[in-house]
């Protein structure tokens, strides 16, 4: 038998109708934050993340779907979307015209890790990418925003942020941070002494215990701040206190990707694992100009869904459309006449069979319809269909002339 490959998962309903929900709640909160939809290729050119993402992150050094293609171009399935982004703002010339853009994706992304609980392949993202804007107002907008998001869905988070500072912090960090390495040179694990060398504020991520001991006494870049960073960093805070958005300070989150700058923020839910982190983004004010546009300013985050639909279940999917049934044979025909008629404006579930009422009721609960329509003999005969509302237990026959009118209603 030909099976899916591994970390990579085939959505069938009921969970591909999670996915649609979760991704409408994304859209329309991301909508009313000024945000508009774009699509942006699976495939891109392999330079475009090892320049944006980073050589010395995991994702670029151990888990990109690199290959050669048919056409010896050195290509790679996007492990994350601000990336591919950036790309096509630059391709647009959006850059060049200034102003403020906002825009949101969703879809898959691929990361050769090994899978577990939460960590996937091919898995996908919500995720939104401001470009032009310098205020710290819209860091913290984003955070509203997912912060909206998850209060939609139900979903209770932790919030960590932090600020990586802006390249007049960077340096001094810097210098204080391999001062500090050098002095630990013998004890660090293989991999922090090539983060050492490559992008040293990465070695507070390691997950090496021997190495976590050590970096409790590492400067922070925290204390580093430049005047300008460390205002936004405040301003920041007191925003998120204004709005009623609880955080953590978390001086070690650096996050896995290079791209960052200043504000740095990730939402964990401690129902999932080990593989807690459901959304997390930040300011990237440099990568533009990096990648080849001219310099401008840029913030987003990225939701992982299937951890999202892992918190969420089954629990929280509304009921929705209309189960319709007849309980004698003999009725099918009209039963069905009357539902694609329905069908015109509702969504109906039509049951090809006759069954007890309780059969069908089991039926429809366990589709999760909101609507029961069914009819029996004696509606038949009088013109009425017996109705009960899934969601509030409401029963009662209807006349079919009203049948249109009553479910409008709903
Ligand atoms: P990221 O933190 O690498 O950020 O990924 C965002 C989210 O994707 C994570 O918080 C997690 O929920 C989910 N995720 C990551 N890897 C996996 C996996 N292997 N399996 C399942 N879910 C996963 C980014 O990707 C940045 N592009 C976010 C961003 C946008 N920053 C600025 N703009």
């Amino acid at each position: 038998m030909i099976t899916a490959l591994r970390g990579m998962k085939d959505m069938l309903p009921p969970r591909s109708e999670l996915y649609e929900y979760i991704v409408k709640v994304c859209e329309s909160v991301a909508k009313n934050y000024g945000y508009k939809q774009i699509f942006t290729p699976h495939l891109e050119e392999t330079i475009l993340f090892k320049r944006s993402v980073g050589e010395s992150s995991d994702i670029v050094g151990k888990e990109m779907y690199q290959f050669i293609d048919k056409g010896e171009n050195d290509v790679c399935l996007r492990p994350e979307g601000t990336a591919g982004v950036v790309r096509a703002f630059i391709e647009a010339k959006l850059d060049r015209a200034g102003g403020v853009h906002r825009c949101f994706y969703h879809g898959s992304m691929f990361r050769y890790e090994r899978p577990q609980k939460g960590r996937l392949r091919e898995f996908h993202q919500f995720g939104v990418e401001c470009f032009g804007e310098a205020s710290v107002y819209e860091d913290a907008s984003i955070i509203l925003m997912i912060n909206e998001i998850f209060t939609r869905l139900g979903i209770k988070t932790t919030l960590k942020i932090n600020s990586l500072g802006d390249a007049n912090s960077m340096s001094a960090y810097r210098a204080k941070l391999l001062k500090f390495l050098d002095a630990h040179e013998g004890e660090i694990c293989e991999d922090c002494r090539r983060r050492k060398a490559t992008n040293p504020i990465r070695v507070l991520d390691c997950k090496v215990e021997k190495c976590q001991e050590i970096y409790k006494n590492a400067p922070l870049m925290i204390d580093s701040l430049s005047p300008e960073a460390a205002a936004d960093f405040e301003r920041l805070k007191q925003i998120l206190k204004a709005n009623g958005v609880s955080y953590e300070i978390d001086p070690k989150l650096v996050r896995g990707l290079d791209y960052y700058c200043k504000t740095a923020f990730e939402f964990i839910s401690n129902e999932i694992g080990s593989q807690s982190a459901v959304a997390g983004g930040g300011r990237y004010d440099r990568l533009v100009e990096y990648l080849g546009g001219k310099a401008s300013y840029g913030v987003g985050f990225a939701m992982g869904i299937e951890r999202i639909m892992e918190i969420i279940g089954e629990r929280d999917k509304e009921r929705e459309g209309i189960y319709l049934c007849a309980m004698d044979e003999r009725n099918l025909d009209f039963v069905y006449e009357l539902g694609i008629a329905l069908r015109r404006k509702f969504k109906v579930e039509i049951s090809y069979e006759a069954k007890k009422l309780q059969k069908h009721l089991q039926n429809a609960d366990s589709k999760g319809a909101k609507i029961f329509l069914c009819l029996g003999e004696n509606e038949m005969k009088s013109d009425q269909i017996w109705y009960k509302n899934l969601l509030t237990k409401t029963e009662k026959t209807i006349n079919l002339d009203d049948l249109e009118k009553e479910l409008s209603g709903e």
